[in-house]
Formats: C-alpha cells, sequence, structure tokens
C-alpha cells in the first residue's frame, strides 16, 4: 500500500513538475557583455537629451556628446509643422562646446566633447523640431512642446532609482512610462540614475534604455548618493565627488545654490513649481535657499524632490536630520508633494496639515492634508519595506510596495493633482488626489488606491 502510495505520488510529481513556472526553478543570471568599444564617443551626436529652463514656455536646452574630433556643434530649430520643409524657418545656434577629460578615472577612460545650446525666445504652448551635429553630421529631427503661459492642464512623470540593471531592465520601465503618458511634459528622475558616478559604460546604459526618449521628453535630473564617488573608487580615503559627466552632460537650470550647480535649481512650469534639492551636501545652505524660495513662490503648486527620503520605505534607513531641517520648512509653505527616491521599494503616506490651519470653515478636516511623500523605485534592485510602515514616525503610511518596478504619471488640472502609480507593466498600483480649497488652507486628500491593483510583496512575487 506504501508502496503504491510513493509511486503514484511520484508519478504526480513527475508530470506536473513540468508544468511549475519557470520562476520556481533556480537559474543564475551573469551580466550581459557589451561590445568592447560600446560606449565611447564617435563623430555621430548621441546622448541626445532636452533638459527644461527655469522657463519652460520660451526656452529649453539641449545637450549631445561626440568624440573631441568634432570641436564645433550646431543646434536647428524651427517651429514644427506637418509639411516636411518646415526647415525653412530653422534657426542654426552655435552650441556650446566642453571637453570632458576623464582619462585617467578608471570607470571612465574617456574623453569626449559636450555640446549644448539654450533654445532661446520660444513661442509658448508650441511644437518645435529641433536637431544637433556638426553642420554636416546630424540627428533627426526631435520634437517637443514649449509649455503654456497660462495655467494648463499638463502631466509629467516621475521614477525612483533606475541605477541598476539600467540597460536590461530600466528600459522595458521608462518605455511603458512613455507608452503611459505619451503627452507628458517632463520626466523627473528622483536621484541614482546609475550606480557608480564617473562610469562612462552605466551612463551609456542609461542613454541607450531612455533612447529618443531623453530627446523628446525633457528630464529634469537629480543626484542622488550613487552620483557621489571617488574619482578612484578603490582610493577610499579620497572625497566624493559629483559624478565627472553630470555638469557637462546636462544643461539645467542655475538658479540654485552657486556650490550645488545644477544639483540644486527651480523650474516654473505653468502654475506649478518644482524645486529640486540635493540631499547629499550642503543641507543647511539649502534650508536657507529654501526659505526664500518659497516665501517669493507664487505658484499655486509646489512640488519638491530630491533622493534621500524624509520618511523612509524600507528596512534600516532613516534620516532624521534631514526631516527635523526641512520637514518644518515644507510645513510653513504648503509644499503639495514630495518626490524621493533611494530605499528601493515603495512608500506612499500624507501628513497632517501644520498646527494653526487646522479649523478651516467649510472643510472636512478628516481629509484634510499637509505635504504627500512619496518613495518610489525604477530600477531593479529591491529592498524591503519597514516592517511597521511609518509607525515609528507617528504618520500613516497608506501605501507600501516590494519587489515591484514603478513609474508615476501626475495630472496637474485647475485646482486638482491627481497622481497615478503604475507597475513595469503598465497596472495601476497607486492613486490618489489632492483638491486646492484656496489661500491658506489645507488641501483635500481624495484617497483612490482602492482603483489599484493588490498588494505586492516579496510573498507574493517572484522571489528576487
Ligand atoms: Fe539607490
Ligand atoms: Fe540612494
Amino acid at each position: 500500500m506504501l508502496i503504491r502510495f510513493t509511486f503514484s505520488a511520484f508519478l504526480f510529481l513527475t508530470f506536473f513538475s513540468a508544468y511549475l513556472p519557470a520562476a520556481a526553478q533556480e537559474r543564475t543570471y551573469e551580466p550581459p557583455e557589451f561590445a568592447k568599444k560600446w560606449s565611447k564617443p564617435d563623430v555621430h551626436p548621441d546622448h541626445i537629451v532636452l533638459n527644461l529652463t527655469e522657463d519652460p514656455a520660451t526656452s529649453a536646452s539641449v545637450t549631445w556628446r561626440t568624440s573631441t574630433k568634432i570641436e564645433k556643434g550646431f543646434a536647428e530649430i524651427a517651429i514644427a509643422t506637418a509639411a516636411p520643409k518646415f526647415w525653412r524657418n530653422a534657426k542654426t545656434i552655435e552650441a556650446k562646446t566642453e571637453e570632458m577629460d576623464a582619462s585617467k578615472i578608471p570607470d571612465a577612460k574617456v574623453i569626449s566633447h559636450y555640446h549644448s545650446v539654450t533654445f532661446q525666445d520660444l513661442v509658448p504652448d508650441t511644437v518645435y523640431a529641433y536637431r544637433v551635429g556638426d553642420g554636416k553630421i546630424w540627428s533627426e529631427w526631435i520634437q517637443f512642446r514649449t509649455a503654456s503661459k497660462e495655467p494648463k492642464p499638463f502631466s509629467f512623470l516621475y521614477v525612483g532609482d533606475a541605477q541598476n540593471y539600467v540597460l536590461e531592465l530600466w528600459s522595458r520601465l521608462i518605455r511603458q512610462g512613455y507608452q503611459k503618458a505619451p503627452e507628458a511634459s517632463f520626466i523627473i528622475h528622483a536621484g541614482d540614475l546609475i550606480n557608480n558616478a564617473h562610469n562612462e559604460r552605466q551612463w551609456h546604459e542609461w542613454f541607450t534604455a531612455g533612447g529618443w526618449i531623453h530627446s523628446m521628453l525633457p528630464s529634469v535630473p537629480l543626484p542622488g548618493n550613487h552620483e557621489y564617488s571617488q574619482f578612484n573608487r578603490k582610493d577610499k580615503e579620497s572625497p566624493r565627488y559629483l559624478s565627472i559627466q553630470w555638469n557637462h552632460q546636462f544643461t539645467l537650470p542655475e538658479n540654485g545654490l552657486t556650490d550645488l550647480r545644477e544639483t540644486n535649481y527651480f523650474i516654473d512650469y505653468q502654475d506649478t513649481k518644482i524645486i529640486v534639492l540635493d540631499s547629499n551636501r550642503d543641507q543647511d545652505k539649502q534650508a536657507e535657499w529654501l526659505e526664500k524660495v518659497l516665501s517669493e513662490n507664487t505658484k499655486k503648486w509646489t512640488i519638491v524632490t530630491y533622493h534621500h527620503p524624509l520618511f523612509s520605505a524600507s528596512s534600516g534607513r532613516d534620516s532624521p536630520e534631514l526631516r527635523a531641517l526641512w520637514k518644518p520648512i515644507f510645513d510653513k509653505y504648503n509644499v503639495d508633494l514630495s518626490l524621493q527616491g533611494h530605499d528601493h521599494s515603495y512608500a506612499r503616506g500624507h501628513v497632517a496639515p501644520v498646527e494653526g490651519k487646522n479649523v478651516v470653515s467649510g472643510l472636512n478636516m478628516r481629509d484634510a492634508t499637509g505635504t504627500v511623500y512619496v518613495v518610489s523605485v525604477s530600477g531593479g534592485k529591491m529592498y524591503n519595506l519597514r516592517p511597521n510602515g511609518w509607525e515609528d514616525y507617528n504618520e500613516t503610511r497608506d501605501r507600501g510596495a516590494e519587489n515591484t518596478q514603478l513609474f508615476q504619471v501626475i495630472n496637474v488640472n485647475g485646482d486638482t493633482l491627481s497622481y497615478e502609480s503604475y507597475t513595469a507593466t503598465g497596472e495601476l498600483y497607486d492613486a490618489f488626489d489632492i483638491v486646492k480649497n484656496g489661500d491658506g488652507k489645507p488641501n483635500t486628500f481624495v484617497e483612490r488606491k482602492q482603483e489599484a491593483i493588490a498588494p505586492r510583496r516579496h510573498d507574493n512575487t517572484i522571489k528576487y
């Protein structure tokens, strides 16, 4: 009897094991090999990236890379029309060309030229076509739309750390994001775009993964801790420097602190102020700068973005000094939304409105909210969520995720900001609205996570 049972069990297992999902089998994974000169610059423009300026209604910046053989760069721009010879109206602008000598940095070993142009005096709310090159070798014509001068509905994307497996796995995420929100006006990259600050191959992965998306969807990048490293990573005693590529390869507003050029800045996009902070350094000086910028702010919506979260998502991580320093300023000036990275998991919660603003006639205070804080991750490295949510902070984490690549689409439409988070496969993972109630009153918070799929954790997803 026992023998017969065992034999049937054996048959059963043999038969069904062939149908077990591949995930249940142990597989090993080696990083892919790329061609030897794969990431090296060439006479053809590459790493073409569009960036927002302080005033995206009338200007836009583009930057690209070539080998040092190209000593002069040019950009051409015209109002785009469906008639193909729109270029008859094009203007040619000579680029600013600068050399990046990273030949002595072990992770880079490259000398390149970076060319940049800021297009000025553009017509608001208009589709432009531009191309870049040396006068003979050109990119394709690439289109983008300037911001409106007046408040007008718009949307943008936000992603957390890309950082690891960038070409292998971040590529699908950024492409799915573009597919979900093709009309998005820009994309915020909340730090840790790559893993090793000065690594040319990793930057080339980032540019290859996003491809032409980077040249037509303007980027709003900020540095994470992984954009700071020793020039030689083996020399642990030497100081950490901002990625040598950063200032060369991006052309960003220079309206922040001088010492933090292109890592601390702001953008006025229609009726929204986007404030970018560099949470890696000079946090006190930025607190003063932030106070000044916010005290002069006339925009309806205020969004801050930086890398290290004030309310951590993952186990064993916290930034109490930063929270003590920056949160009171966000509270004082009613910052609506804070977009963060660093924790390689997902957490979203909102905090109570500040003291003194708690009694407002006509507003149900149970629904009132202070700043909404989000941590998200877009690349392939995953950590564990804090076991008790935000209980240690006496605040409530409303939604969390583990082991899930995500991107966010944020819509700003008059008095309503609608936030949606999507998985790499395009499913709605989280949603809420924030509604304005007029000057000085707290916002109304509208929970919409019930529209989304079930919570994702390590224990209900493919083993990390
Ligand atoms: Fe990270
Ligand atoms: Fe980080």
